[in-house]
């Protein structure tokens, strides 16, 4: 088993795709271990996304990310990354393939509707982030 960190960014939440989004979730097989409905500040953004941090598009990023709410899930399933990944398509929701979560809900690469952990470490780190030990069941 793996775990993965999704979030359902400013955008999706606020267009109304929370659960459409949920759905696709739990209709492709992951085990939801942990979530929440969470207003970042742009402190949280800058910590989780540290990693951009020398990026050029880092103060839009974390900017756009505390500008409204997210939903946090972390998931759990054999090949979760990459599973995750697939289901939610490439960065840019343009060049994203028919039936990806980016594709249908996304608009452009900062606004790209969904978040996805790009490794099995990450997966844990980035739980870990959002998450307590309690709250990961
Ligand atoms: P995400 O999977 O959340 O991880 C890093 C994010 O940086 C990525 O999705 C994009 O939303 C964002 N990102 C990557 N490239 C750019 C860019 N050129 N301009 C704005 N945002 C970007």
């Amino acid at each position: 088993m793996e775990t993965t960190l999704a979030i359902i960014k400013p955008d999706a939440y606020a267009d109304g795709n929370t659960g459409k989004i949920i759905d696709i979730i739990i209709s492709e097989g992951f085990k939801i271990i942990a979530m929440k409905q969470i207003h970042l500040s742009k402190k949280d953004a800058e910590g989780f996304y540290e990693v951009h941090k020398e990026r050029p598009f880092f103060n839009e990023l974390t900017s756009f990310m505390s500008s409204g709410c997210c939903v946090v899930l972390s998931l759990e399933r054999e090949n979760a990354v990459s599973k995750w990944r697939d289901v939610i398509g490439t960065t840019n929701p343009e060049e994203a393939a028919n039936d990806t979560i980016r594709k249908k809900f996304g608009k452009n690469t900062g606004n790209n509707a969904v978040h996805g952990s790009d490794s099995a470490e990450n997966g844990i780190l980035e739980s870990n982030y959002f998450f307590s030990k309690r709250e990961l069941i």
